[in-house]
C-alpha cells in the first residue's frame, strides 16, 4: 500500500519550508519507511523538475536531517507536481486519474490543505463529491491549516459543513505548537512523574505565566496579519492550546478523544475575559509595514489575566502574554509557588526572586528549571538557586525535531492526539470573539505602541503589579546585565 500525500497550496512558503523538509527528515531517520509520495498542486505555472529543485533547497536550508544525495534522488522520484484550479469541481476526475497514473494501485491518501481559509470548503466538497474520501482502498484524511475560521460563528459553520461530508476522525486541525516537543513534554512531566502533581493545584501555585515572545516584526505577512491581529493569530490558538496542556485534568488513558475531552473541559472552565483584564499594544513602525492599513487598530501584543474556574485552578491567575517585534524570541511558561506558610530565613533577593519557581523553557533554550532557596554558604541569608534540566546535556546528539515532524507521522499513524478537535476549536473561539469585538468598537483599554525590542507597553507590566505580581524577569543574552520588563 502507498501513501500518497496532497498538498494542496505547494507552490507557498509552508511546503517550501516547513512540509516538504519534514517529510524528507522523516524518511531520513527512518521514521517513515512506507512508500510515500508527494503531490503538489497550485495555480502556478510549475514544470515538475522547477518543484523538485524548489523543493531540494527548502530540504537543503530547512530539513532537520542533513541533506544526502542518494536519499534526496530517491525521494525527488517521488516528488510531483500538477497545475491545477482548485475551484475548477471538472479537474477533480483528472486529479484522481493523475494520481492513480503516478501511484498505481492502492493509496492510502492525505490531503493537506496549506491553502487560503476561503478553499478549505470549495476543496473538501470536491473531493467529497467525487468520491475521494471514502476509505474503500486505504484512509483519507485531510490536514487543516490554520487559521480554522476568523471566528466562532465561522469557525462553527466550518466545522458544521465538515461534519456534513464527512467524519470527525477524517480532519486533522493542526496547531503546530502542539507538536513542538517541549510542549509534549509539559504532560510528561505532568503525568509521568509523582513529585509535582500533587503541588499542582491552588494550594501551591500562586501564579502561572505564559510567554510566546517574538523578536520577528509582521514581515511580509502585512495583508494577513493587519485582519488577524495577535489575538486571533497567536492566542486563540497556540497559548489557550500551551494553556491547556498545563492546566488541565490527567486523562483516564492515553487516548486522542480522552485527551481531547480533558482539553476541552479545560477551555469551557475558563472564565470570560474581563476587559479591564487585557492590555493590547502596536510596535511603533508596524503601520509602515507593506500590507497594513495606515490606522491600523491591529494589535502585534497582548497580555491578559485569566482565571479558571474548576476545583484546581480556583484564584489562581493565569498571566500571558505574546507580541511580534520584542526584545528576544522567547516561549516560556513559569509556575510561581506560594510562600511557606512561616518565614523563618532571611532571603536575599526582593519579592520577585524568592518564591519557589518552576520554569518550562519551550523555546529556545529547551529545558526546565525548577528555582528554590538555598542557604548561602558562611551567610545566615538564603538565596534563590537553579536546578536545571537542557535538552542539550540530557539528550546529547539527539536533536530536537521540528513540531512538523511529529504532526506529520501522526496522521499517517492515525493518531489525532496533538489536533484540536471541532469542540476545542469552538471552545478557543468563544473565548476571544468578545474581546475581539469588544476591540473593533474600541471598547475597553485603549490600544498603546510599544518600541520594537522592547518587552512591548508598561501597562502588560502593570497588568501583574497592580495585584503584586510580576513577570519572570528574562535574561538578556546580548549583555551581561538584567533586562528589564
Ligand atoms: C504562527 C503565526 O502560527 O506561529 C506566526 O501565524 C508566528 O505569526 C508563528 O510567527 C510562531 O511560531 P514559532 O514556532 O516560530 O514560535
Amino acid at each position: 500500500m502507498s501513501t500518497v500525500i496532497l498538498i494542496f497550496g505547494a507552490s507557498g512558503d509552508l511546503t517550501w519550508r516547513k512540509l516538504v523538509p519534514a517529510y524528507y527528515s522523516l524518511i531520513g531517520k527512518e521514521r517513515l519507511t512506507t512508500d510515500i509520495s508527494i503531490i503538489g498542486i497550485a495555480h502556478h505555472d510549475l514544470g515538475e523538475q522547477e518543484f523538485r529543485d524548489h523543493m531540494k533547497d527548502g530540504i537543503e536550508r530547512f530539513a532537520t536531517h542533513g541533506f544526502d544525495e542518494d536519499l534526496w534522488d530517491k525521494f525527488s522520484e517521488h516528488l510531483h507536481y500538477l497545475k491545477m484550479d482548485v475551484l475548477d469541481e471538472t479537474l477533480y476526475p483528472k486529479l484522481n486519474e493523475f494520481l492513480q497514473e503516478k501511484v498505481p494501485g492502492e493509496q492510502d491518501r492525505v490531503y493537506y490543505l496549506a491553502i487560503s481559509p476561503v478553499l478549505f470548503i470549495p476543496i473538501i466538497s470536491n473531493l467529497c463529491a467525487n468520491g475521494m474520501m471514502t476509505e474503500e482502498e486505504g484512509f483519507r484524511r485531510v490536514v487543516i491549516e490554520k487559521p480554522f475560521g476568523h471566528d466562532y460563528d465561522s469557525a462553527a459553520a466550518l466545522n458544521r459543513h465538515i461534519h456534513s461530508i464527512m467524519n470527525e476522525w477524517q480532519i486533522y486541525r493542526i496547531d503546530h505548537y502542539l507538536g513542538k516537543e517541549t510542549a509534549q513534554n509539559i504532560l510528561f512531566f505532568r503525568f509521568a512523574n509523582t513529585i509535582f502533581e500533587p503541588l499542582w493545584n491552588r494550594n501551591y501555585i500562586d501564579s502561572v505565566e505564559i510567554t510566546v515572545a517574538e523578536s520577528v516584526d509582521v514581515g511580509h505577512r502585512g495583508d494577513y496579519y493587519d485582519r488577524y491581529g495577535v489575538l486571533r493569530d497567536m492566542v486563540q490558538n497556540h497559548l489557550l492550546q500551551l494553556l491547556a496542556m498545563v492546566a488541565m485534568e490527567p486523562p483516564a488513558v492515553l487516548e486522542a478523544d480522552a485527551l481531547r475531552n480533558e482539553n476541552v473541559k479545560l477551555l469551557k472552565s475558563v472564565r470570560p475575559i474581563m476587559l479591564e483584564d487585557t492590555v493590547r499594544g502596536q510596535y511603533i513602525g508596524y503601520r509602515n509595514a507593506t500590507g497594513i492599513a495606515k490606522r491600523s487598530q491591529t494589535p502585534t501584543f497582548i497580555a491578559l489575566k485569566l482565571s479558571i474556574d474548576n476545583w484546581r485552578w480556583q484564584g489562581v491567575p493565569f498571566f500571558i502574554r505574546s507580541g511580534k517585534a520584542l526584545r528576544q524570541k522567547v516561549s516560556q511558561i513559569v509556575l510561581h509557588f506560594r510562600r511557606p506558610p512561616l518565614q523563618l530565613f532571611e532571603l536575599h533577593g526582593n519579592d520577585h526572586t524568592v518564591d519557589n519557581m518552576l520554569m518550562f523553557r519551550i523555546q529556545p533554550d529547551e529545558g526546565i528549571q525548577l528555582a528554590f532557596q538555598a542557604k548561602m554558604p558562611d551567610s545566615r541569608e538564603g538565596r534563590i538557586v537553579d536546578m536545571s534540566f537542557d535538552y542539550d546535556t540530557s539528550f546529547k546528539g539527539q536533536p530536537i525535531p521540528e513540531a512538523y515532524e511529529r504532526l506529520l507521522l501522526d496522521v499517517i499513524l492515525g493518531d489525532a492526539s496533538l489536533f484540536s478537535r471541532s469542540d476545542s476549536i469552538e471552545e478557543s473561539w468563544r473565548l476571544v470573539d468578545p474581546l475581539q469585538k469588544a476591540w473593533e468598537t474600541n471598547e475597553g483599554p485603549a490600544l498603546t505602541f510599544y518600541e520594537t525590542d522592547s518587552w512591548g507597553p508598561a501597562e502588560a507590566d502593570r497588568l501583574l503589579t497592580d495585584t503584586g505580581f510580576s513577570w519572570y524577569k528574562i535574561e538578556d543574552p546580548e549583555t551581561t546585565g538584567e533586562s528589564e520588563e
